[in-house]
């Protein structure tokens, strides 16, 4: 099946209609570093958290846009493990936005079949957070659209290690032998098990790393940056880094 991509003909885009593309070449995994809101908020003179609410209208707009586009898993890297040595306000006021964006938007996310999942250390998250996840979860785990899969406190190195010290128990329960371990076995303990390896990796901000982020799963991701702070991505602009994902030549290694 070949489809021609009628969304990609945006006036500001530089991408042409009868360019050949198709819904065969999508990514079926976008991982997104959402950065810039802090910079975004300075500079019109508001304070941080003005830029992550504004930041939270965004994500609402990228996962209708994945879903259109028929992207399969959307991640979004939403509280990182190293954002805890913020100042507590912000950590405060960032833990309390999963909540305020699934209260405003679980109803249209029902709507649009996207069932909602997490990756990230939950447990030591405070109990309104876990609820409202815990809520959205459950209330959209049989709908079989867009997966919105939110990484929350989430950081590679420490999913590495808990994965390494749930191998451990288990070679000593004997649920596994050390000569069974490879790649794929591995890939089972992480916080990703079940889910293919992000296809496109867009990072906003004009950052260029990764911050902890899928360090494992990212291995032959696409990187995509842009020096757009999030609150001002648009759906162009995801659109364009869809186009270009699909123009681009995986190899993985070979020629
Ligand atoms: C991204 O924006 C949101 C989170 C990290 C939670 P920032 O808050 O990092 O914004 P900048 O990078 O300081 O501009
Ligand atoms: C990465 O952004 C984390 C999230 C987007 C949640 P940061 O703003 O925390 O990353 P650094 O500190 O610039 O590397
Ligand atoms: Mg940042």
């Amino acid at each position: 099946m070949s489809m021609r991509l009628p969304f990609f003909n945006h006036k500001k885009t530089k991408v042409k209609v009868n360019e050949a593309s198709d819904f065969d070449n999508m990514p079926g995994h976008v991982a997104i570093i959402m950065d810039g809101n802090g910079r975004w908020a300075k500079k019109r003179g508001l304070p941080r958290i003005a830029g992550h609410k504004a930041g939270m209208d965004v994500v609402k707009q990228v996962t209708k846009t994945a879903a259109n586009c028929h992207v399969e898993t959307l991640t979004l890297y939403a509280f990182s493990t190293e954002n805890w040595r913020r100042p507590k306000s912000e950590v405060d006021y960032l833990l309390g936005l999963p909540k305020e964006f699934l209260h405003t938007y679980l109803p249209e996310l029902m709507g649009n079949n996207v069932r909602i999942e997490t990756i990230g250390n939950l447990n030591v998250l405070p109990a309104h957070t876990k609820e409202a996840v815990a809520y959205a979860k459950e209330k959209t785990k049989d709908n079989d659209g867009l997966l919105l899969n939110f990484a929350l406190n989430y950081g590679s190195r420490f999913e590495i290690i808990q994965a390494i010290r749930q191998i451990v128990t288990d070679v000593d329960n004997s649920r596994v032998t050390l000569d069974k371990l490879d790649e794929d076995v591995f890939s089972e303990y992480l916080y990703t098990t079940g889910l293919s390896d992000p296809d496109l990796l867009i990072r906003t901000s004009g950052e260029q790393r990764l911050s902890n982020f899928l360090l494992w799963q990212s291995a032959y991701s696409e990187f995509w940056f842009t020096d757009v702070l999030w609150p001002d991505f648009t759906e162009d602009m995801f659109r364009q880094a869809l186009h270009d994902y699909q123009q681009r030549k995986r190899r993985y290694g070979g020629i």
